[in-house]
């Protein structure tokens, strides 16, 4: 047997465990430093949601368990705002919910339009790809939108089974408009994916009256919560497509040899753990085993939705706005130009542009040291070129707005900007006035 060493703390530690790391990692609890996360998400969970996800587990099958995914459902029905029974989360970050639809909904072959207009278009269209997917992308310069007739012109190019497009482009901070998309994508025979991952809470989004087929989230952004959980939401459009594909596992079944309601193999859906038809098996009344659900993100999940039905969907998208455009106002009372096109942005994220001699990386470290305040840049042509700053769910606040104008004035004259003490946090007050 290996020889146990005797810790300070009495417990007894395997000797061949590298030292430095029993004094850090093995001696040391988690214990990050206070943060105001003020980027374009992850955001400052609300502590009721971390309180939710500290509750105990019970088992997969437990009736408390069931009745948590049922009402876990229902909940996010509302925040949708459909009808949709095919209603469920998606264990793993928004992009898991972004594969699980489009490996379910796409069959290789099929032609899908991507209109994109900043990063998480580009992410849509490869998932799509990777789906052996014949893809078309049209594409406007980031900080713009899709005009209807454009998207129509394009659908009515391409003919394409699936139109994937994302609400809220988290790059740009551009909110595209969707009323009418989805009329427009069953007009011409398609489907409508949307990916609502950054938007949804901050900003209105109708599932149902917008005709949309599939949207995905996740928690960490107006939702307040943690990423780790993608809710997803199938019309019965979209459930007829993916149960077309179902297959079910063999060994589930209590006859060994029934492959009753299994799909050939050339028709199959092209993962296990995104197979939606085997993931609505799951939360659906039969309860066929697929994975083991991540009970503590539903938990998480359960009490974002609780918070913001709470609250009212409307009710929090009016404060989104109201936060947002106090931060605009403040930034531009600090004197910085907003990137993009303002009418079209969202209500909780804006894009300033970096005023041209200052560092802005070396800014963002300043607020992160001096007062633990994050804020982001971007990616791609927006990389160092603009900073982001998000006001959203638990963040979506007037105290955290102004500390934010407050600190970064600070921060900017420190680095030599012509900033008139005040400005921005006046700018904002007069917003909230
Ligand atoms: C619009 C959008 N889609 C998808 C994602 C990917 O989310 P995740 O990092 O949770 O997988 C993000 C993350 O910022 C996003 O903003």
């Amino acid at each position: 047997m290996e020889q146990l060493i005797q810790t300070s703390g009495g417990s007894s530690v395997d000797p061949s465990v590298d030292p430095a790391l029993l004094r850090t990692a093995v001696g040391a609890p988690v214990a990050p430093p206070p943060r105001l996360l003020m980027g374009p998400g992850p955001i400052t969970v609300d502590p009721r949601v971390l309180r939710a996800m500290s509750a105990q587990l019970v088992g997969q099958y437990d009736p408390a368990m069931t009745a948590y995914m049922n009402e876990t459902q229902a909940l996010y029905r509302a925040v949708f705002r459909t009808a949709n029974e095919a209603t469920v989360l998606v264990d793993g970050t928004s992009r898991a919910g972004i594969e699980a639809a489009l490996v379910s909904l796409v069959s290789p072959g099929d032609r899908v339009l991507v209109p994109v207009f900043g990063r998480f278009g580009h992410l849509l269209r490869e998932i799509a790809e990777r789906c052996g997917a014949e893809v078309h992308v049209r594409e406007v310069p980031w900080g713009e939108v899709f005009t209807l007739e454009a998207l129509e012109e394009a659908v009515r190019d391409v003919r394409p089974h699936l139109v994937a497009l994302v609400q809220g482009d988290t790059s740009t901070t551009m909110n595209q408009p969707l009323e009418g998309v989805g009329a427009l994508c069953h007009r011409y025979g398609a489907l409508l994916y949307v990916d609502c991952t950054a938007s949804l809470g901050g900003n209105p989004f109708e599932m149902d009256a917008w005709e949309v087929d599939a949207a995905t989230a996740g928690l960490q952004k107006c939702l307040g919560g943690p990423s780790g959980s993608a809710p997803l939401s199938l019309s019965p459009r979209a459930v007829e497509v993916v149960r077309a594909r179902r297959s079910v596992e063999a060994g589930l079944r209590a006859d060994p040899a029934s492959a009753e309601g299994t799909a050939p193999a050339g028709v199959r859906i092209r993962s296990n753990y995104f197979d939606l038809g085997m993931i609505l098996d799951y939360w659906g009344e039969e309860r066929l085993n697929h994975h083991t659900e991540a009970t503590t993100m539903l938990y998480g999940a359960r009490e974002c939705a609780r918070l913001l039905l709470e609250e009212g969907i409307d009710a929090a998208v009016a404060r989104h706005r109201l936060h947002g455009d106090a931060m605009l106002a403040g930034v531009r009372g600090l004197g910085l130009s907003v990137f993009g096109d303002v009418a079209h942005k969202m209500h909780n994220v804006v894009a300033v542009e970096i005023p041209a001699g200052l560092d802005g990386d070396a800014v963002r470290a300043e607020l992160l040291h001096d007062y633990g305040i994050e804020i982001g840049t971007s990616f791609g042509p927006l990389a160092g070129r603009v900073w982001r700053l998000g006001t959203m769910g638990y963040n979506a606040r007037k105290d955290a707005v102004l500390v934010t104008l407050a600190a970064l004035e600070q921060v900017l004259r420190r680095h030599g900007a012509p900033v008139d003490p005040g400005a921005g946090t006046a700018a904002a007050q007069e917003v909230y006035a």
